[in-house]
C-alpha cells in the first residue's frame, strides 16, 4: 500500500507533465514573435520563442500575474509557459482566454484618473455583477462608441476620480475597458466595492440592445467567471434589484430575468 502510494506520488506528476491533454482545438498561435518560459512570469527563463503565426497547443491551465494571464502550452514537447496577451486562438481569431476583445483605455482616448482608485484583492472579488445602462443614445462603431465612452468618462469625472464602470459595451459589439477587472468603480450605490459595474451604451426603457452588444456582455461576465476575475458564486443582477432607478431601462431588466446567475434577491447562486 505505501509502496503504491509512494510509485503514484512519484508517477502522478511524471504522468501529467508527459502527457498533458492536448487537442486540436487547444491551439493557441502566436500573434508576433513571443517568449516561451518555464513559468508564468517574465522574471522565468526563455526556454525558446514562437514565431509570429506558429502554434502550439494549451494544456489548460493559467495563471495569472499582475493582471496578464499566462498561458500553459506544449512547446517542443516540452511545457513552458506564454502570455496569452501574444497568443490568439486560429478558430475565432480572438482571445484564448475565452474573453471578448476589450478596447484598452489608450485606444477609446481615456483621460488619466485623477486621486486615488482602490483595487479588490484576490480576498474579496466581486461577488456581483451589476448592469447598468447609459440611458443615452446608442452608437453602432468603434469611432461613435469610443467618443460615447469618453463623454461618460468625462461626465462621470464631475464628481469622480475616473469612468465609473469597470466595463463599458456598445451596440458596435465592442467592450471598452473602463477601471477594468481589478480596480473598483464608482456606479452603484452600497455595491460598489463588492461588484463589478459594466454600462451598456444606449437607453433600454423600451428597447432591447442589439445582438452584438449582449452577445459581448455575455461573454465578458463569462470571461469574469471562467478567468477568476470575479467570486465563482457571483450573481449578476440590474442596478434597480438594488437601488431606487430605472437603470438598466425595463426591457433589459426583463432580459436578464432569463440569464444564468440572475437573481433579482442579491441572493448568491
Ligand atoms: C518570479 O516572481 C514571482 C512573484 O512575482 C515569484 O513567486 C517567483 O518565485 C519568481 N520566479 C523566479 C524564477 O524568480
Ligand atoms: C496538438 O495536439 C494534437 C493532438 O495531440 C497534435 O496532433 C498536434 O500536432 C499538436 N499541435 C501542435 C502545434 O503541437
Ligand atoms: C451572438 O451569439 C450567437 C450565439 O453564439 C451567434 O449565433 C450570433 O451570430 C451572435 N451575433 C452577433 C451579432 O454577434
Ligand atoms: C460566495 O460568496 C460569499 C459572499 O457572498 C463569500 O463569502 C464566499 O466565500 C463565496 N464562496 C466561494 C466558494 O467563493
Amino acid at each position: 500500500m505505501i509502496l503504491l502510494q509512494i510509485l503514484l506520488l512519484n508517477l502522478l506528476p511524471l504522468y501529467y507533465t508527459s502527457l498533458p491533454s492536448t487537442n486540436a482545438n487547444k491551439c493557441a498561435c502566436a500573434t508576433d514573435n513571443v517568449n516561451v518560459r518555464t513559468g508564468s512570469g517574465t522574471n522565468y527563463s526563455v526556454i525558446g520563442i514562437l514565431r509570429t503565426n506558429q502554434c502550439v497547443n494549451k494544456t489548460g491551465h493559467f495563471v495569472d500575474n499582475v493582471g496578464t494571464k499566462w498561458a500553459s502550452v506544449v512547446f517542443k514537447d516540452k511545457l513552458g509557459w506564454i502570455a496569452s496577451n501574444w497568443l490568439t486562438d486560429p478558430i475565432t481569431g480572438g482571445s484564448i482566454t475565452g474573453c471578448p476583445k476589450i478596447i484598452p483605455r489608450s485606444e477609446w482616448g481615456a483621460m488619466e484618473p485623477r486621486g486615488i482608485v482602490r483595487k479588490f484583492t484576490s480576498q474579496t472579488l466581486p461577488t456581483f455583477v451589476i448592469l447598468h445602462h447609459g440611458a443615452t443614445e446608442s452608437c453602432h462603431t468603434e469611432e461613435e462608441c469610443s467618443k460615447m465612452v469618453r463623454n461618460y468618462q468625462r461626465f462621470h469625472m464631475n464628481g469622480w476620480s475616473d469612468i465609473g464602470f469597470n466595463f463599458v459595451i456598445g451596440e458596435d459589439g465592442n467592450v471598452y475597458e473602463g477601471r477594468g477587472w481589478q480596480e473598483i468603480g464608482v456606479h452603484t450605490v452600497g455595491y460598489n466595492s463588492v461588484s463589478l459595474g459594466i454600462g451598456i451604451i444606449g437607453d433600454f426603457t423600451s428597447r432591447l440592445p442589439n445582438e452584438a452588444a449582449l452577445n459581448a456582455t455575455k461573454q465578458l461576465v463569462k470571461c469574469g467567471f471562467d478567468n477568476g476575475y470575479i467570486s465563482p458564486n457571483s450573481t449578476l443582477i440590474g442596478h434597480r434589484d438594488v437601488g431606487s432607478t430605472a437603470c438598466p431601462g425595463t426591457r433589459l431588466w426583463e432580459l436578464i430575468h432569463s440569464w444564468s446567475h440572475y437573481n433579482e434577491n442579491g441572493i448568491v447562486v
